[in-house]
């Protein structure tokens, strides 16, 4: 793997230097293109360092705030580290934040669909804040976000899939290089757009499986009720309110709640449809397995030109990547492991973080594999419920 970016928590020190007290969050095998976190913890006594040396690691890389006072690390990193670099953060920061972000989400949403139900008003400004923190933990550096997103629960559907769609957009609009003022009034318009499932019959809701044509047409009516509920909020924009309405609507206009043709749809109601397809299919749910994202692929193109925007379901795909961030892959030497980084790399080369061999049925010290530094490649991207396997202590 590539190493953690130098920051004012991590450094990287050679084994010889590492004392008593000292917080390891990395093995660095860098010479064997891979970076271990398994022995992450702090150094307690001296068989740990001696017992590193023996396997022939060479250099750690110390977290320097979690480690001991004594190790005396405060005063020389902040002296040594260019300020450049103070402002970067590590991945398990970032992943902090992202998880925070999420958490925020999730709870505001819950809290605007109680409101709702009790017939309130949504009040907007919470959901500008949120949307704007989104956008910025996308423009600083959207893996982090990608792989807090890719872990889902399954009881919370409604929740996930609203902060998932209004994530795909912020990422989908920031590829196509949409302003920001229109990244997060798309961001809104997703956190918001199944609001009107808060009306619809809990029964047909929360049914497993496949709706008979009165449960669907009952079900439709949740882009009604979003509409009553759109003119009774103030302050929503035109574009949040398009995200909201048009997500289920067609280009040959058999879609729903107005049968909406052709230009009649813009490019942004255009690209709700495709990011709420693509999530639901690759969710799982408690009566489907997820599907992998070059699944879902398949089918989002199978749906154009009738349905979706082809050139606009290209643009997705290579948006998104064939092994997005947070998704399964299963490398040549049949590991398994999660999409961890793909930043300032092509599509076909991220770093995996592999977990489990799928050879010997069973999980595996937890290595970093950059594939750019290596000679195995994906074989396949695999979605987590075809395999007996459960990934979630990975992310
Ligand atoms: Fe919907």
């Amino acid at each position: 793997m590539s190493e953690p970016a130098e920051s004012v928590d991590l450094i990287k020190l050679p084994v010889s230097q590492l004392t008593l007290g000292m917080f390891v969050s990395a093995i660095d095998k860098s010479d064997k293109g891979q970076l271990a976190i398994t022995n992450a913890g702090q150094i307690k006594h001296k068989d740990a360092i001696v017992r590193l040396a023996k396997n022939g690691i060479k250099f750690v890389w110390v977290d320097t705030e979690r480690s001991a006072e004594h190790c005396g690390f405060k005063k020389k990193i902040s002296n040594n580290i260019p300020t450049s670099k103070k402002s970067q953060l590590t991945r398990e920061k970032q992943q902090e934040q992202a998880q925070v972000i999420l958490t925020e989400a999730k709870d505001l949403i819950r809290k605007v669909l109680a409101e709702t139900f009790e017939g309130k008003a949504i009040e907007v400004k919470p959901f500008e804040t949120l949307a704007d923190s989104m956008i910025e933990s996308v423009f600083l550096d959207e893996d982090a976000l990608k792989c807090m997103s890719a872990l889902r629960s399954k009881d919370a559907y409604l929740l996930e899939h609203s902060v998932n769609v209004a994530f795909l957009l912020v990422t989908f609009g920031k590829y196509l290089k949409l302003d920001r003022e229109m990244l997060r009034e798309m961001a809104v318009g997703g956190i918001l757009h199944d609001i009107g499932k808060i009306k619809v019959d809990n029964k047909v809701l929360h049914k497993p499986g496949k709706l008979t044509p009165e449960e669907f047409e009952h079900m439709k009516l949740h882009q009604v009720y979003a509409l009553d509920i759109m003119n009774e909020t103030t302050g929503l924009s035109q574009i949040s309110k398009d995200i909201c309405l048009m997500h289920h609507e067609k280009l040959d206009g058999r879609g729903y709640p107005r049968g909406l043709k052709g230009d009649e749809i813009p490019r942004h109601g255009r690209m709700s449809c495709i990011v709420d397809i693509f999530d639901a299919l690759t969710a799982t749910r408690c009566y489907k397995e997820a599907m992998s994202p070059a699944a879902a692929f398949k089918i989002l193109l199978s749906l154009t030109p009738f349905h979706l925007d082809r050139e606009l379901v290209y643009e997705f795909i290579r948006c998104i990547g064939v092994y997005p961030v947070g998704s399964l892959v299963e490398l040549s030497d049949g590991r398994i492991g999660i999409v961890w980084a793909s930043k300032d790399r092509d599509a076909l080369h991220p770093i995996v973080k592999c977990f489990y061999s799928l050879k010997a049925k069973r999980y595996t010290e937890v290595t970093m594999v950059d594939l750019l530094k290596s000679e195995l490649h994906i074989e396949r991207g695999v979605s987590p419920s075809s395999l007996d396997i459960d990934p979630t202590p990975f992310y």
